[in-house]
């Protein structure tokens, strides 16, 4: 016995200092590390900020991309260029292989948006550090803990007075704030994790984030709660330390409020959609009655034809042929339709499914839901119009009276929004996006409709055949009215009322 305890002494006496060593590094060294970086880089900033100029740095490593969010990173400058004169803008971007000159012009093409002043862009070599493929296992963890070294990278290159994330690295953000001393602030389009994705995973649910042997296991199950309920926990505080938080739809919104706990500090600021293109198209019943010349002569020509063409009532359905969009939905609600309507209604009715189809897969989905229109005898009343062009797109809209959306939980639905734009009245699925944030139902200032499942979406749109004329415009207006607010000038609007606080302080200083 005695041998025994002795002989786990000695291990115990060899590694003791090397457990003190690192408990004095954490709790000494890692601090004084930190007020040291903080002390340096308040003299650097001081050194940097002359005649009240205030640096702003957006963090968006991916800013070359062409997507949603880099629609939001160039309004957000424009914006700010717009209003504060005294600051300068800088972007972290990691994309190396692209020019200042290339990356802005990028923009003013996709976006149409030309910045009012130059700015000046910081390149980070060390974006694989966020990349997911460098992470096979504990991917999220793995990622976040890359941004901190990513945002290091940064904050040694630059040290801005406010920094701004407007990718979701929130690991970035009590680094900016504690060692280099920001004021913080971030825009979120997606949470990382989600309460959602916890309640998956404890509820054993097989998801393309809960492999099968996972939820199979409940030793791996209960493993990965842990690591997923620390992850959140760390999630949740990384993002308190932001100053001000502000997310992109109600959807977001809410996951935010659940993790950061900081509602009063969160606003939420809508995207800027292009939707002036789309209200720039005559409403169909507009059109109608102002035929011109050349049209009345085309339908001399065709009497019969144009006449048929006049009665069509044309259901426009736009979205990818991916699964989600659930086509066989509408199709089953065309079904239901075809018993509430007279037969001579149901004659002109024409349901077209606009959309692009990527690959292989989509080209089967397609076949398969033509297949199903025939079984369900609607082939004389579906129309398929695969990878059309974009003026092809508006024509279809403009040609519409009703528009159809069926996809489940939805973040958002900007196809929604373009659609009331284009002034169709849209019947869309009561979830998500277009439940929270897009459609409201309640008498006076109904802009759409909402349905769940094949019954409630043909009635939705017998009620509509059935509308008069004047109801109908009246909701189109008001749709069109509503989706003012996704427009590139109320986001500029939100954006810089959340900005403001920031630059009232610091022309107080
Ligand atoms: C917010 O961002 C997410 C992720 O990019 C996107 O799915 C969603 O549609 C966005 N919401 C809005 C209102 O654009
Ligand atoms: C649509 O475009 C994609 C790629 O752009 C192509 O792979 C596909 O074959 C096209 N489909 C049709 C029906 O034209």
């Amino acid at each position: 016995m005695m041998s025994l305890c002795s002989w786990m002494l000695i291990p115990l006496k060899l590694f003791l200092p090397a457990i003190i060593a690192v408990l004095l590094i954490l709790i000494v060294g890692l601090p004084s590390l930190i007020i040291a970086s903080r002390y340096y880089c308040r003299k650097k900033r001081e050194s940097l900020s002359k005649d009240g100029v205030l640096h702003v740095g957006f963090f968006h490593p991916y800013c070359n991309a062409g997507g949603g969010g880099e629609r939001v990173l160039w309004c957000a400058i424009k914006a700010l260029q717009v209003r504060h004169t005294h600051v300068k803008i800088v972007v972290y971007t990691g994309d190396l292989d692209a020019s200042p000159e290339e990356i802005l012009k990028r923009a003013e093409k996709r976006f149409n948006i030309k910045l009012i002043d130059p700015i000046q862009f910081v390149y980070l070599r060390r974006r694989r550090w966020v990349e997911a493929d460098m992470y096979p296992y504990f991917t999220l963890l793995g990622q976040s803990l890359g941004s901190i070294v990513l945002g290091t990278e940064a904050l040694t290159a630059f040290i801005p007075d406010l920094y701004v994330d407007t990718m979701g690295y929130a690991f970035t953000l009590p680094l900016f704030k504690f060692v280099g001393g920001c004021n913080v602030a971030c825009y979120v389009h997606y949470p990382t994790i989600t309460g959602d994705m916890l309640r998956r995973v404890s509820g054993h649910v097989i998801a393309h984030n809960n492999r099968p042997y996972v939820a199979r296991s409940p030793f791996l199950t209960a493993g990965k709660l842990l690591y997923y309920r620390l992850f959140a926990w760390l999630y949740g505080w990384v993002g308190r330390c932001s100053d001000m938080v502000m997310v992109n739809s109600s959807w977001t919104e809410d996951h935010i409020n659940e993790l950061w706990l900081c509602s009063l500090k969160t606003h939420r600021v809508y995207p800027p959609c292009d939707v002036e293109d789309m209200k720039k198209l005559l409403l169909s019943s507009e059109n109608s009655k102002s035929q011109n010349g050349a049209e009345q002569q085309a339908s001399l020509k065709s009497k019969t034809d144009s006449k048929k063409a006049r009665n069509l009532i044309k259901i426009v359905s736009v979205g990818q042929f991916r699964p989600e969009k659930d086509h066989p939905l509408q199709l089953r609600a065309m079904y239901e339709l075809r018993q509430l309507v007279p037969e001579n209604v149901w004659d002109n009715i024409m349901l077209v499914f606009v959309g692009s189809c990527r690959n292989r897969e989509d080209q089967d989905r397609i076949k398969d839901m033509q297949d199903l229109c025939k079984h369900l005898s609607l082939e004389n009343n579906v129309q398929f119009k695969v990878n059309v062009s974009y003026d092809e797109l508006k024509k279809e809209l403009q040609e519409g009276t009703i528009g159809l959306h069926a996809m489940w939980n939805e973040h958002f639905g900007i196809g929604v929004v373009e659609c009331m734009a284009a002034g169709l009245i849209m019947v869309a699925h009561r979830s998500g996006g277009p439940l929270m944030d897009i459609i409201m139902e309640s008498e006076g200032s109904r802009n759409g409709f909402l349905a769940e499942d094949e019954t409630e979406y043909a009635q939705a749109i017998a009620t509509i055949l059935k509308l008069s004329s004047q109801t109908r415009k009246q909701i189109q207006d008001a749709a069109r009215a509503s989706v003012d607010r996704f427009s590139v000038e109320e986001f500029e609007k939100g954006f810089l009322r959340a900005m403001d606080p920031f630059f009232r302080t610091h022309s107080e200083t």
